[in-house]
């Protein structure tokens, strides 16, 4: 029978809280979620309160304050802290984002976060993304090329060609379009979701690569793209302003053409 309520064990409860006694004038609540799978347990919403004036202006500034001074046992992923490696990536206000890029000051009210949605949690922020990274793995994404390798220098392309890769080459595979999908997250064992989609036209389009064929035919069952319905959530989502939809209905136009 269909379960139509969380089961007793996923409800968020409300956790502690942890107020500012110190005077401050500048504050900012953030309320984070929280589960530890070594107590096990419900889910909290941990309340930190924080000076905006000890800390820096994103909500990954924010973050790390309250894991050196306020509750070491939070945890969340993070490396780069420049909107590069994607580590950071969260669901913040609602959405789903990079925690170093987004500033406490662009949210009004309380900072709410939790780990990106449909995802196991493996800890507190952090989402495991092993399917997600099998799913990258899956669509081969290196360069295939019969063509021996130019005894000196690159394997070149025309200006042209080159930038067709604009747009693609800059995803930082964040997982924030996937996660945001709502086809992903009812299909995400079959469907390979956004991101993974973006990158397979980044090696689809690059015309030093030999196997366009064999990577279309890869994608040309009714699942592994075609669970794709064009609602967009995953473009709006992109915090690198890309378009993996635009991507997913380029590869459906070669497909097409194929067809003809
Ligand atoms: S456009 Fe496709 S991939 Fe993007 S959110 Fe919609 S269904 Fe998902
Ligand atoms: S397309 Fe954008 S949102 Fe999706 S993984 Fe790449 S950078 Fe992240
Ligand atoms: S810490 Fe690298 S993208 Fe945010």
């Amino acid at each position: 029978m269909a379960q139509f309520t969380l089961p007793k064990n996923s409800k968020v409860k409300q956790g502690n809280s942890f107020p500012l006694n110190n005077g401050a004038t500048r504050k900012k609540t953030l309320q984070v979620y929280r589960w530890d799978p070594d107590t096990g347990g419900n889910p909290r919403m941990d309340s930190y309160e924080i000076d905006l004036d000890k800390c820096g202006p994103m909500v990954l500034d924010a973050l790390i304050h309250i894991k050196n001074d306020i509750d070491s046992t939070l945890t969340f992923r993070r490396s780069c802290r420049e909107g590069i490696c994607g580590s950071c990536a969260m669901n913040i206000d609602g959405v789903n984002t990079l925690a170093c890029t987004k500033a406490m000051g662009e949210i009004k009210k309380n900072v709410r976060i939790y780990p990106l949605p449909h995802k196991p949690v493996v800890k507190d922020l952090v989402p495991d993304m092993k399917q997600f990274y099998a799913q990258y793995a899956a669509i081969k994404p290196w360069m295939q090329t019969g063509a021996p390798a130019p005894k000196q220098g690159e394997r070149l392309q025309t200006k042209e060609n080159r930038e067709k890769l604009d747009g693609l080459y800059e995803c930082i595979l964040c997982a924030c379009c996937s996660t945001s999908c709502p086809s992903y997250w009812w299909n995400s064992d079959r469907y390979l979701g956004p991101a993974t989609l973006l990158q397979a036209y980044r090696w689809i389009i690059d015309s030093r690569d030999g196997n366009t064929d064999e990577r279309l035919a890869e994608l040309e069952d009714p699942f592994s793209m075609y669970r794709c319905h064009t609602i967009m959530n995953c473009t709006n989502a992109c915090p690198k302003g890309l378009n993996p939809a635009k991507a997913i209905a380029e590869i459906k136009k070669l497909l097409a053409a194929k067809m003809l």
